[in-house]
């Protein structure tokens, strides 16, 4: 029998190769075109979570992308873990400024990993953070070190909402019942600072649409007469924060939670640079609501942003148009107690208000998810501390994420569990990022300390 150790240098060589090979499925789940790369990457998903030990495995079907469901159940009276993760990646876009193609995958070193770490779409978010777990349950049930029984529940819908979960869940209740729920699907501060997340944002996604004249018009035979639907969109955008970066829909802050001091100290004893924060990201200063600091705005804060705006003439050299449609699409992360779809709602009524008589204006709900926090005073958040302990030799730091993982709140209320949310990326990442990478050391310190926390989970429920 192999400590993790052992079994880590004898097999890190065949786990890369594995990933590698699952890193060249182009399961973009937002493009209907990866239809068939979506129901292969889920097939190899299953095979590999049966030869990892799985004694059951299925793909199984939803109105949108399947859900990979395997089980290894030991003894009925032992504690079970639920794994989570995504086998779904963002789309690579925009492919020229990708370093080397998007499901090409390669190793390559860089200053944060000089172990070298995977380049490739879906190397952190997620499917290498998902396989984690899979060569874990594999030591384990290879070493004779499986203490508890495990599920494993693999979606492809996460990077367009998990649409068709909520459906899934409750058709699959029983069959997910579990003692907690393990996801790594998020980061931590840094390879010497192991850190455990603690809270996700929330989200509310709309798309709006301006529509000025019922077509394109000459600009010099119309322009100042009659609305131009991108300026006043742009308009209607700068209008929904204020001077202070404060966001100006009435009613959008009434059920934020407001952090004690205290709580708030607590937070900025986390180690933050922000010198080093401007440097990587290359820009002068930082941006955000007034009277809060960079973590703060990053996690506790809510949000609006615009993701994306088009319309008119984009094409080569110029031409002299006035568009007759204009279009945006707007993110808002949310925060407890928000509720997203009170949030839409308040966002549809005011962006409307904002819309002179000139223009048309459409408001579509596209998809959103309830914010979550979790305590730290379970079993589930005492046992991956001891894991990281266990391999860090450092006790991880709680932290709130700004990141959004809409499945976490629904698992919460409809299975009743606590999740813990077991993350290794780094910041660094750039995950939905063209040039997304995910670290060795990484990959192979959470194969590591997964183990751990399934022994001290399954030591800690027995007392
Ligand atoms: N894994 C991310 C979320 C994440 C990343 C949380 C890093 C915390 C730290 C997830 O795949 C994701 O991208 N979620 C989406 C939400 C979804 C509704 C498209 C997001 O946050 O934009
Ligand atoms: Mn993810
Ligand atoms: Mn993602």
């Amino acid at each position: 029998m192999d400590s993790i150790k052992e079994y880590l240098d004898k097999n890190k060589d065949r786990f890369l190769d594995e990933l590698v090979d699952l890193l060249k499925i182009p399961s973009i789940s937002a493009d209907p075109a990866y239809k068939g790369d979506m129901l292969k990457a889920a097939d190899a998903v299953k095979a590999r979570l049966l030869e990892a030990g799985c004694d059951n495995a299925e793909v199984s079907p939803t109105p949108g992308h399947p859900v990979v469901y395997a089980e290894k159940i030991i003894d009925k009276n032992l504690p079970t873990v639920l794994v989570y993760g995504h086998y779904d990646v963002q789309p690579p876009d925009p492919l020229d400024l990708w370093d080397s193609p998007p499901f090409e995958p390669v190793i390559k070193e860089t200053k944060i990993h000089p172990e070298g770490a995977i380049f490739a779409r879906g190397s952190c978010d997620d499917k290498g953070q998902m396989y984690m777990h899979v060569k874990a349950m594999e030591y384990m049930t290879q070493n004779d070190e499986l203490p508890c029984n495990v599920k494993f529940m693999i979606e492809g819908e996460e990077e367009v909402g998990s649409e068709h979960l909520d459906w899934w869940i409750k058709e699959n209740k029983e069959k997910l019942q579990n003692d907690v729920i393990l996801i790594s699907d998020t980061g931590m501060i840094s390879k010497d600072t192991p850190s455990i997340t603690t809270g996700l944002r929330g989200l509310s996604y709309v798309e709006v649409e301006v529509t000025g004249a019922n077509r394109d018009l000459h600009s010099g035979l119309y322009g100042g007469a009659v609305a131009n639907p991108l300026n006043i969109l742009s308009q209607m955008i700068a209008q929904l924060t204020d001077e202070n970066n404060h966001i100006t829909i009435p009613g959008f802050y009434d059920n934020v939670e407001n952090l004690s001091d205290e709580e708030r100290a607590k937070m900025a004893e986390a180690p933050f640079s922000l010198e080093e924060y401007k440097e990587k990201l290359d820009i002068k200063d930082v941006h955000g609501e007034k009277g809060y600091s960079t973590l703060e705005r990053g996690s506790i804060r809510p949000t609006l942003d615009v993701n994306g705006m088009w319309g008119g003439y984009i094409g080569e050299g110029a031409k002299t148009v006035l568009p007759s449609k204009a279009y945006a699409k707007i993110s808002m992360r949310l925060v407890p107690d928000q509720d997203w779809k009170e949030i839409t709602e308040l966002f549809k009524k005011h962006f409307e208000s904002l819309a002179p008589d000139s223009v048309k204006v459409e408001v579509k709900p596209h998809h959103g998810g309830y914010p979550y926090v979790t305590p730290i005073d379970t079993i589930g958040y005492q046992a991956a501390s001891a894991a990281y302990e266990e391999t860090f030799g450092k006790t991880p730091i709680p932290q709130r994420s700004g990141g959004s993982i809409p499945i976490v709140s629904l698992f919460e209320k409809e299975l009743k569990s606590k999740i813990i949310l077991m993350g290794f990326g780094l910041d660094t990442d750039a995950i939905h990022s063209p040039n997304e990478h995910f670290g060795i050391w990484n990959y192979l310190k959470g194969i590591e300390t997964i183990p751990w926390f399934y022994k001290h989970f399954t030591e800690m429920s027995k007392k």
